[in-house]
């Protein structure tokens, strides 16, 4: 392996939730310092921080109004050296949030903008002419209602893909890709080690006139042309030899390739098509088959050029040891064992650690995240009742995954002395760090010896992917072959599950690796049985 990345394991570190310094129930940047010893132990190489820039948090951080400076609630750029230091003592890089789709409104960029057409900044945006009731299109946006919202003063629209407080940037004009490269720089040149960047399909737009035909957002996913910016993004990358990874919808895995080899724009890419959802609008689970098929056409396609970002959740989805698991200790064993020895870099989000599930939502003003809200109201709207809309809008809600970090079963979970921002799941006297680093059987210890396993076993960065049992709507097994051989056999489903292994597989001699359960199978046969949510991981002996 040639590149560091390649052989390590990822945290994502929501910052708001992540640990609280000071008491104003807000998690910040001295948090996160007084927390790396945790991460050391834990075993990860490096942390992903979301967006800690100032900001009005419209959508917490993700609408930027000073791209150089940390919002005072996390701390300052001096703590954030504090911190960048204290991490690369330990060993530990650090990679950023790039957000450059767009800005706040707030940003002084766009406050000069709207002044008027003449404004030396107005071409930074997207501004075409328009009325309430004509608009330049009808295309809509990621948190819903149109990509265009009326400045009636000037009689034109500006365009946004997400929120109206976040206006798109306008990549066309060559001063604003200036700025912006000119921005990476600085934070490069402060000695991070990369960026995931944010939404960064969506820079280059089809022509206002595109006609939409079936997938409402194709006039911003991927678009031709975006080839040039990527281009000038992965140079200044290359000065600085840093790793990054996309944040790519629109990209298939296909197109991938050519995104992900050591010709590509950047070194890996987050597949967005995982989460295939199965059952009834408000409980709705993943499907096990669905999933499985999006991460086996990524392990192909990605099998010999090009490299895999692996993930089950971020800061934008549910948990899944509920809409996959059954919220046990056992379930979020396997469904760690499932894909953390994928071929791949493996990023573990925050709480995921700990078998993290989500939160029991009793009522709306639990909420915060806007995308569930502006969902709510919709469905008020239509008539639903409130009970209704509680449910339908907060099942899948981002806000499960935002939760404050569990540490300990002291008052609010050890995050705040003060009033979280969110509140607290209250599963957080059994599911917190400090119970789970005592008891050995515990989901986080399990964490921690399949991050070692990976990290021992030079297969698992460098072997390749077979999958097994292809179209088992329950099952999820794989071989890795390297300089050894791995299969790994998890039955992610509540169903007890026999399986016969074909004779390729058992007529070899098996080593039973680990199990996430003692009462789980440790000889491999032709015909097993599996209990629900079984994960085993064998290794095949030499014959010497
Ligand atoms: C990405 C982020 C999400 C944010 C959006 C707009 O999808 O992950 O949290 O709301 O971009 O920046
Ligand atoms: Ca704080």
């Amino acid at each position: 392996m040639t590149n560091w990345w390649q052989n390590a394991v990822g945290y994502q570190i929501y910052p708001r939730s992540f640990y609280d310094s000071n008491g104003d129930g807000i998690g910040d940047i001295k948090g996160i310092i007084a927390k790396i010893p945790y991460l050391k132990e834990l075993g990860v190489d490096f942390i992903w921080l979301n967006p800690m820039y100032k900001s009005p948090n419209v959508d917490n951080g993700y609408d930027i109004s000073d791209y150089k400076d940390i919002a005072a609630e996390y701390g300052d750029m001096a703590q954030f050296k504090e911190l960048l230091e204290a991490c690369h003592k330990e060993n530990l890089k650090i990679i950023l949030d790039l957000v450059v789709n767009h800005t706040s409104d707030q940003h002084p960029w766009f406050v000069e903008a709207k002044k008027g057409k003449e404004n030396p900044y107005r071409n930074y945006y997207h501004w075409q002419n328009a009325t309430p009731a004509n608009l330049p299109n009808n295309w809509q946006s990621f948190f819903g209602g149109s990509t265009w919202t009326v400045d009636e003063p000037s009689g034109q629209a500006y365009f946004h893909v997400f929120a109206p407080e976040q206006p798109d940037l306008n990549w066309k004009n060559e001063a604003v890709r200036t700025e912006i490269y000119q921005m990476i720089r600085w934070w490069l040149e402060l000695g991070i080690d990369g960026f995931r960047l944010d939404a960064i399909s969506h820079i280059q737009k089809e022509p206002w006139n595109f006609k939409i035909k079936d997938n409402p957002w194709a006039p911003f996913m991927n678009v031709a042309g975006i080839d040039n910016y990527m281009k000038d993004l992965q140079q200044i990358f290359n000065e600085y030899n840093v790793m990054t990874v996309g944040e790519a919808s629109g990209v298939s895995s296909k197109k991938a390739v050519n995104w992900t080899d050591s010709e590509g724009y950047l070194d890996m890419i987050f597949e967005l098509e995982h989460n295939v959802r199965k059952g009834v609008a408000g409980s709705e689970r993943i499907d096990l088959l669905g999933f499985k098929k999006v991460i086996a056409r990524w392990q192909k396609d990605l099998g010999k050029k090009g490299w895999n970002a692996l993930y089950l959740e971020n800061h934008d989805n549910p948990r899944f040891n509920t809409i996959l698991g059954n919220e046990t200790k056992k379930s979020a064993k396997a469904l760690a064992m499932m894909y953390l020895l994928l071929r791949g870099t493996p990023f573990i989000y925050q709480g995921q650690e700990l078998g993290a599930t989500n939160y029991p939502f009793q009522t709306i003003s639990e909420v915060d995240a806007k995308d569930t809200l502006s969902f709510y109201h919709r469905l008020l709207a239509e008539n639903k009742s409130e009970a209704e809309a509680l449910q339908l809008a907060t099942s899948w809600s981002r806000d499960h995954a935002r939760t404050p970090m569990q540490w300990d079963d002291s008052k609010n979970a050890g995050f705040t002395t003060g009033t979280p921002w969110l509140k607290v799941n209250p599963n957080y006297v059994k599911i917190n760090v400090a119970a789970e680093k005592e008891d050995p059987d515990s989901v986080l210890n399990f964490y921690r010896q399949l991050i070692q396993i990976r990290r021992q076993e030079e297969t698992f960065a460098t072997g390749t992917f077979e999958l097994l049992a292809q179209n088992d709507p329950d099952i999820f097994a794989y071989l890795r072959k390297g300089e050894k051989q791995f299969l790994i056999i998890t039955n992610i489903s509540q169903k007890t599950r026999k399986l016969t292994l074909p004779k390729k597989i058992w007529q070899k001699n098996w080593q039973s690796y680990i199990t996430n359960d003692k009462t789980a199978p440790k000889k491999l046969t032709k015909e097993m049985t599996f209990a629900p949510y079984d994960a085993l991981l064998f290794v095949e002996q030499s014959n010497s």
